[in-house]
């Protein structure tokens, strides 16, 4: 544990119940702030899923999971997360809804509360700078999903302060994970490298270069990955990949971060992978099948 005794968690989404999960797990009070109560329902089932299958496996002993439970509360209310000594954002990837978040969290919270943007693509300097507390904002990037990922990128910008940084590195190790410090660029070291290999995998598709489930077991069996390219691009979501390579591109007009026509078309489609059900496979049946893309 750390000084920090109490976390707020902005969006209870997928990335957002899983930092709850891991904060509720790792001892924090945590109250997590989302738009409605449908949504913390939905939050609150997918933890107990998690909790279970990770007490299933031996991950968790069966005494931490009402305990981890009752440290977790939801709210529609932003101001309600005035008291956190940290606070985790982790809502769409939109600059616009998550810099009116944080100016109306800067006003309610008290000056030793620090601000952290999980965004996978926004520099967090653009969020820094809509606040009075530049030098505390600090960038903490975790891995779907979150229960099970090791790694969170810390994210240092122009204006972190050396205290906020170590004290943000410290709660991310004190969650079980491995901290690794990474500088405020856009897609910061793992998208910056994992999103143009995402693309280029969409890319190779359209080239038909190989089938889906073969361009999948070519990266899993000869390059030791856990999941294909195309399977990861279902699991992290397509509308996310698109909205994060658009941000990308934006910030460095390199072609390899451009999204391909396909991902545009099957975004536009409603093929957003295992979310909607379908993307470059079919979930509704197990194992899933292949999407006929009509290539
Ligand atoms: N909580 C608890 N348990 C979970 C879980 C969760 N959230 N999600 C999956 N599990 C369980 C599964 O139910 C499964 O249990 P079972 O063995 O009893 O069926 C177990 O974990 C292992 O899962 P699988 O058998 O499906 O297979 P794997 O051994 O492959 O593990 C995985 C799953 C850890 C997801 C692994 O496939 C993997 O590491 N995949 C790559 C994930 C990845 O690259 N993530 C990063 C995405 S990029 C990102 O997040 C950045 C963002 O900015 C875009």
């Amino acid at each position: 544990m750390t000084d920090i005794k109490r976390v707020g968690v902005l969006g209870c989404g997928l990335m957002g119940s899983g930092i709850a999960q891991v904060a509720a797990t790792a001892g924090y009070e945590t109250i997590v702030r989302d738009v409605a109560p449908e949504i913390w329902s939905r939050a609150r089932a997918s933890i107990e899923k998690s909790l279970a299958k990770l007490i299933e496996k031996g991950k968790l002993a069966p005494s931490d999971r009402e305990a981890s439970l009752r440290r977790l509360t939801f709210t529609t209310a932003t101001a309600d997360l005035k008291g956190c000594d940290i606070i985790v954002e982790a809502v769409t990837e939109d600059l616009a809804l998550k810099n009116t978040l944080w100016k109306e969290l800067d006003v309610a919270c008290g000056p030793a509360t620090i601000f952290a943007s999980n965004t996978s693509s926004l520099t967090i300097a653009a969020m820094a700078a809509v606040t009075k507390r530049a030098d505390r904002f600090v960038g903490l990037h975790f891995f779907n999903p979150v229960p099970l990922m090791q790694l969170v990128e810390v994210v240092r910008t122009v204006t972190t302060s050396e205290e906020t940084f170590a004290r943000a590195f410290a709660f991310a190790r004190s969650l079980g994970k491995e901290p690794v410090a990474a500088k405020d660029t856009s897609g910061f070291i793992v998208n910056l490298l994992l999103v143009p290999y995402l693309l280029d995998a969409i890319r190779a598709v359209e080239h038909r270069v190989g089938s889906v489930p073969d361009i999948d077991k070519a990266m899993q069996l000869g390059c030791g990955h856990p999941m294909g390219p195309l399977t990861l691009l279902d699991f992290v979501g397509l509308d996310t990949t698109h909205k994060i390579a658009e941000i990308m591109f934006d910030e460095y007009r390199e072609a390899r971060y451009a999204p391909p026509p396909l991902l545009r078309r099957m975004v536009l489609a409603g093929m957003t992978g295992r979310k909607s059900g379908k993307g470059f496979y079919d979930y509704a049946l197990n194992p899933p099948t292949v999407s006929d893309l009509g290539l």
